[in-house]
């Protein structure tokens, strides 16, 4: 390394463009990653906000990027130092994150905060205590004060509006309604199993229902005039205060019709169970979209728009998208899947824990949850302990909710025999829908690069010995 030259920033900061080769600096080291900016896996574009200048500022908001493997391909790419040694390290950006967690909770990742609770920790009510309830953050957690906090609406065919906390509670009737959130990364881990994949490693917790209070969506857009007939609009963009590198905010959109259709029941909710939004779920407003994949209840909401178009962001256009088991990081054709919205029949076994011991022949407990997207009911969950030779049906416990309208799981719980000889049982569940659809046997036919959408039959193994 000593033996490479100096470059000066300015020097570095003429180096930009494919043509002009591509150089970024990390601490006192300067790369030239030009050979490396196509095949980077999360796409060109995030690479090249770095092209000239130093990375430490991005690597510190996307810690879970800056990995030894990441850190020894760069360093292949090394070219010289930089000029009066390494920058002072960035301001860390997630300082002001709360910190105020549950210390149950099982980080993923602490910065941005991923964090789900231990799996029996679910099924102790249908409610999911909030401070229990997973959370999924993609960047800094934003501090927004309550009383400079307004929400715009704007876009095609309406008149724009600046709505204060206290005008949309004011002028908007109160809604509530309970409903399940689940990322479409959960249970993820189950891919992982089948083969690699991209993606923070969900167990099956990165779900949970809540009580939530707000106002209805549609009536807002209705006051700013949007005409539910109107020619062109066909998606809600949704903005959140919380923004990357390169100021782009998370954004996310939902089909219109879905927007406008009161027993759709999109909220924009200011509580959860019965209290004011916390930090990390959104407060002081975020969107809820009922039996519609996570990423689309943009929580710090800050901006609504009516569009022909969907949102133009990453979250939207990329990454909550499932493709063929076949497709790989190098074939893959974005634009030629639809965006996760309302998601398929899922479930998984709470209890009892992983490698729990009983004795042959023993009742055991089987408690879980079971849900389905898109207002579906869970009809059904069988449980069966001998391979699927014989199935229990479970009991199930939930919220009356109207058909078509069942946003929120049920819990279930089964009696199970194990067989009569000592060793491994394996525990295997699966639910169904109003639709009569069902889950897929296995993780395999269904994995995908992103590790979406896992929704195969939920496994244990406990142990059967005298
Ligand atoms: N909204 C904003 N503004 N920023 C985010 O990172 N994450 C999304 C969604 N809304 C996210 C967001 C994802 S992927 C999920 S699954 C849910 O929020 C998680 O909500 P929760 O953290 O309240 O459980």
């Amino acid at each position: 390394v000593s033996s490479l030259p100096e470059y000066s920033k300015e020097e570095v900061a003429k180096h930009r463009t494919p043509e002009d080769r591509v150089w970024v600096t990390y601490k006192e080291g300067v790369y030239d990653i030009t050979d490396w900016v196509d095949i980077h896996p999360g796409g060109k574009a995030r690479l090249m906000m770095a092209a000239g200048s130093a990375i430490d500022p991005f690597w510190s908001m996307y810690q879970q990027h800056n990995t030894q493997q990441v850190r020894d391909i760069l360093e292949g790419y090394r070219i010289g130092s930089l000029e009066g040694g390494a920058p002072p390290p960035p301001e860390d950006p997630y300082a002001d994150d709360p910190k105020d967690r549950l210390p149950a909770l099982i980080v993923r990742s602490a910065r941005p905060m991923n964090a789900e609770p231990p799996r029996e920790l679910l099924t102790g009510s249908v409610i999911t205590p909030t401070e229990v309830f997973y959370i999924r953050n993609h960047l800094p957690v934003p501090r927004i004060d309550e009383a400079q906090y307004s929400l715009r609406i704007e876009g095609q065919g309406i008149k724009t509006l600046d709505l204060s906390l206290d005008r949309l509670k004011a002028e908007f009737r109160k809604h509530t309604v309970t409903a399940t959130v689940q990322c479409s990364g959960n249970r993820r881990n189950d891919f992982y199993a089948v083969k690699d994949v991209k993606g923070l490693e969900w167990g099956g917790a990165a779900i949970g229902t809540a009580v939530w209070g707000g106002v209805r969506l549609g009536e807002v857009l209705q006051a700013a005039g949007l005409d539910p007939g109107a020619e062109g609009v066909r998606h809600v963009q949704f903005f959140g205060a919380d923004a990357d590198g390169a100021g782009q905010a998370y954004a996310a959109s939902i089909p219109v019709h879905r927007a406008l259709d009161p027993r759709a029941d999109v909220l924009l909710a200011y509580e959860m169970n019965g209290a004011p939004l916390t930090r990390d779920h959104g407060a002081p407003l975020r969107v809820i979209v009922p039996g519609t994949a996570g990423c689309r209840s943009v929580k710090w909401v800050t901006k609504v728009v009516p569009s022909g178009e969907e949102a133009d962001s990453l979250w939207q256009r990329r990454d909550y998208k499932a493709f063929s088991p076949s497709v790989g990081w190098d074939e893959v054709d974005w634009d030629s899947a639809p965006a996760i919205q309302a998601m398929p029949v899922t479930s998984l076994i709470c209890e009892p824990a992983p490698g729990a011991r009983v004795e042959p022949e023993d009742l055991v407990t089987v408690k879980g949850y079971a849900w389905s997207g898109g207002g579906n009911r869970v009809i059904r969950v069988d449980v069966t302990a001998d391979g699927g030779a014989t199935w229990h049906t479970a009991e199930l416990e939930g919220v009356e909710q109207e058909e078509g309208r069942n946003w929120a799981w049920v819990l279930w719980s089964a009696e199970v025999e194990v067989p009569g000889t000592p060793g491994e049982v394996e525990i295997a569940a699966k639910a169904t829908d109003a639709s009569y659809n069902t889950q897929p046997e296995a993780p395999g036919p269904i994995w995908n690069l992103r590790g979406v959408n896992c929704n195969s039959w939920p496994r244990i193994r406990i142990v059967a010995e005298e």
